[in-house]
């Protein structure tokens, strides 16, 4: 079922959120994420990359097998992403805000969708349209763990994904929280460590940042 990539996102607790200028770098990255023990990724449509590195995942076989690498699109703004991230083979869809005509578009096609929301208006608009798994974005400039803390009471059913500004050294305070299913963040995969296809360093970052997670959980 599609929704079953929630529950990987919510065993993995984390989703790295990548900005690829080039998109043969994707099929690199992604083995490392997958070697590195995380077999996910948010591939934003931030850059014109974003199709093509879909594809090249996809075709690479990488979103297949045992240790399948959970495939998403990432800064979907108009039904054009959607329409062409499905295409690309992406199993979820990330929004940085609410738009109920994209989650509309999502659900028609059947695609996981996890919009941004961190207002209680905005949460509330989420759960019309029956989603309970959304990214609080942007997680330490919309009030950090004590907003996502505070949002827990009135939203019983809600589980968030707060993404944007966080790191190893404050993982702690957002992932420690009942009602945070997983955390998104780009610090394990440096931008300018994917243009200069330094993936050793995108390993040692992604095995530190999955090792902090574990010992957060345990
Ligand atoms: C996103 O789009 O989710 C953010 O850019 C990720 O935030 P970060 O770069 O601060 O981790």
């Amino acid at each position: 079922a599609p929704e079953e990539v929630l529950t990987t996102v919510g065993d993995l607790g984390l989703v790295p959120v990548i900005v690829l200028d080039d998109a043969d770098d994707a099929v690199p990255l992604l083995t490392t994420l997958r070697e590195a023990g995380l077999p996910i990724a948010e591939i934003t449509f931030r850059t014109p990359a974003a199709a093509d590195a879909l594809k090249a995942v996809r075709d690479a076989g990488l979103t297949e097998g045992i240790d399948a690498v959970q495939l998403g699109a990432g800064t979907v703004t108009t039904i054009e992403h959607v329409d062409s991230a499905i295409e690309a083979g992406a199993k979820f869809i990330v929004s940085p805000g609410f738009s109920p005509k994209i989650v509309q578009h999502c659900q028609d096609r059947g695609i996981v969708v996890i919009p941004g929301a961190v207002t209680a208006t905005e949460i509330q608009g989420c759960l019309e349209m029956g989603l309970t798994t959304l990214k609080f974005f942007p997680a330490s400039t919309s009030g950090g763990p004590e907003a996502v803390k505070a949002i827990a009471s009135p939203f019983k059913s809600v589980r968030v994904i707060p993404t944007g500004g966080i790191d190893v050294g404050n993982v702690a305070g957002y992932l420690s929280l009942p009602n945070v299913c997983a955390v998104g963040g780009s610090w394990m995969v440096p931008r300018s460590a994917i243009q200069s296809r330094n993936f050793s360093i995108i390993r040692s970052l992604t095995q530190e940042a999955v090792a902090v997670i574990r010992s957060i959980r345990k």
